[in-house]
């Protein structure tokens, strides 16, 4: 496989998923790695001059732009089956271009380890995005109080390290919110400073705690990932690694998902059901049987399922990644549900594509509610965002007749092949139109 293989082919974002509804689906479904722990593992590599090997990658288009990001920088990336080896001791810039990083949020979260291993770094601000305005402003102000000096000009971030040679300074961080991309900025960032740097009010998704692994495993001095308060006490230099993504959650609870919408019986595997028990719980709550099994969940659909009220909170709370999905769920169940977005200001824009298919949604402000309807209709949809496609394709699923999804360039971002994966355990899905090559090897 050669890096001409990470272009997106021509054409892409013109196919299509067609799905003809109503199949019952049985069997197991394997959950590949978490990209949003992926990608931020890639970025943390950086930290070191030696290979860094990262197993279970997943294979989306997003990995692909992340490793065409670092290698304009000069970090070395190839593929080796579905691990991926990064090695950065040809790292010669510090300013990826906003042509690559514009497709991918994540890519500003380099300038943490760019300035701890340069002391300088120019990365674009990312911008809004369909689900909300996104700032990064938490980032910024944490590296500030880390000794770095930062302009924003022309929609650029500069930033360099004042004094101390040019290494960042171990303090204290609050941060306002508790961002994901923040936390995991400035915990990279930090592990190569001078002294101790204290995160507090730090995120405590499962993602950042993926992140201390692997840099722990590269020599990084941490604790506390996964409650609120981060400790890092800085070291000299990281070595190499070899690190396996964790199964990626947002993943396994779309084809949870999906087995309850569908009324079916799915065994979704690896997986790690603490870092889904907010939504373990709403799927009981709403009446499905969910069993762990092996290194797994079993659920089933044994009786009539009934309406819930959820409302999207940090980790541990119920994801804000999984709100549309659910949403897609709960339009064919009995009752009326509640569900309320707290996280991003506009993520709510699967409401109509779902009203179009039959649902009986109303919105008040960031609430819908929802008064299950017995079927939906199969029709022509689009897939907003990379989770709206996901309810997209599980409203598809649960459908009365034929329901095509477009928005698959969004899709394919977080969800490898899903159509195969799909049809394997009984569904009537095919992809109309270009097909995405593979990124990494079977
Ligand atoms: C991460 O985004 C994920 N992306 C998102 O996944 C996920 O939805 C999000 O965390 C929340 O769980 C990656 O990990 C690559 P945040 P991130 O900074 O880090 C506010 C998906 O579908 N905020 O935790 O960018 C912000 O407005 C995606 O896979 C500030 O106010 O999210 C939002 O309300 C999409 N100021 C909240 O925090 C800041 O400086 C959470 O944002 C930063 C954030």
């Amino acid at each position: 496989m050669t890096l001409a293989a990470l272009n997106s082919p021509v054409g892409l974002n013109e196919s299509q998923l067609s799905i003809v509804g109503r199949q019952r689906l049985e069997g197991e479904l394997h959950v590949n790695g978490a990209k949003n722990s992926a990608l931020v593992l890639m970025a943390a590599s950086v930290l070191s001059c030696d290979s860094i090997r990262l197993r279970n990658m997943p294979d989306l288009t997003d990995i692909g732009t992340m490793a065409k990001i670092l290698t304009s920088l000069g970090v070395g990336f190839h593929l080796e089956g579905s691990s991926a080896v990064l090695r950065s001791d040809g790292l010669t810039r510090h300013d990826p271009s906003y042509d690559l990083t514009r497709k991918l949020r994540a890519s500003f979260f380099l300038i943490g380890p760019l300035l701890a291993r340069h002391g300088v770094a120019k990365v674009p601000l990312p911008g809004g995005c369909r689900i909300g305005s996104r700032p990064v402003r938490e980032h910024n102000k944490g590296l500030q109080a880390m000794g770095v000096r930062i302009s924003i000009e022309g929609g650029v971030v500069s930033a360099e390290v004042q004094g101390n040679h040019g290494r960042l300074q171990g303090c204290s961080i609050d941060l306002d919110c508790p961002s994901v991309g923040a936390t995991e900025t400035l915990m990279m960032a930090a592990t190569l400073a001078e002294g101790e740097t204290v995160l507090r009010n730090a995120a405590q998704e499962p993602e950042v705690v993926d992140l201390a692994g692997l840099l722990k495993a590269m020599g990084a001095r941490i604790h506390g990932a996964g409650s609120s308060t981060i400790r890092i006490s800085g070291v000299r230099k990281l070595h190499g690694a070899d690190y396996a993504v964790i199964p990626d959650r947002i993943e396994a609870a779309t084809f949870l998902i999906a087995a309850a919408a569908t009324r079916s019986r799915l065994h979704v595997t690896p997986m790690e059901p603490n870092h889904l028990n907010a939504v373990l719980a709403k799927l009981e709550e709403v009446g499905c049987s969910v069993n762990p099994q092996g290194q797994g969940i079993t659920v089933t659909t044994p009786g009539q399922l009934r309406g819930c009220d959820l409302r999207t909170q940090p980790f541990p709370g119920f994801p804000t990644d999984l709100q549309a999905p659910f949403m897609a769920l709960l339009t064919t169940v009995q009752g009326t549900s509640f569900v309320t977005e707290t996280i991003f200001e506009n993520r709510l824009q699967h409401v109509a594509e779902l009203q179009r298919m039959g649902a009986q949604i109303r919105t008040c402000g960031n609430v819908a509610i929802l008064e299950g309807v017995p079927m939906l209709s199969g029709v022509a949809v689009t897939g907003t965002d990379l989770r709206a496609a996901a309810a997209m394709v599980i409203a598809g699923l649960a459908a009365d007749g034929v329901t095509h999804v477009a928005g698959l360039e969004h899709l394919d971002r977080g969800y490898a092949r899903l159509e195969e994966r799909l049809q394997a355990v009984g569904a009537r899905i095919s992809r109309i139109g270009a097909t995405r090559p593979a990124l990494l090897a079977a």
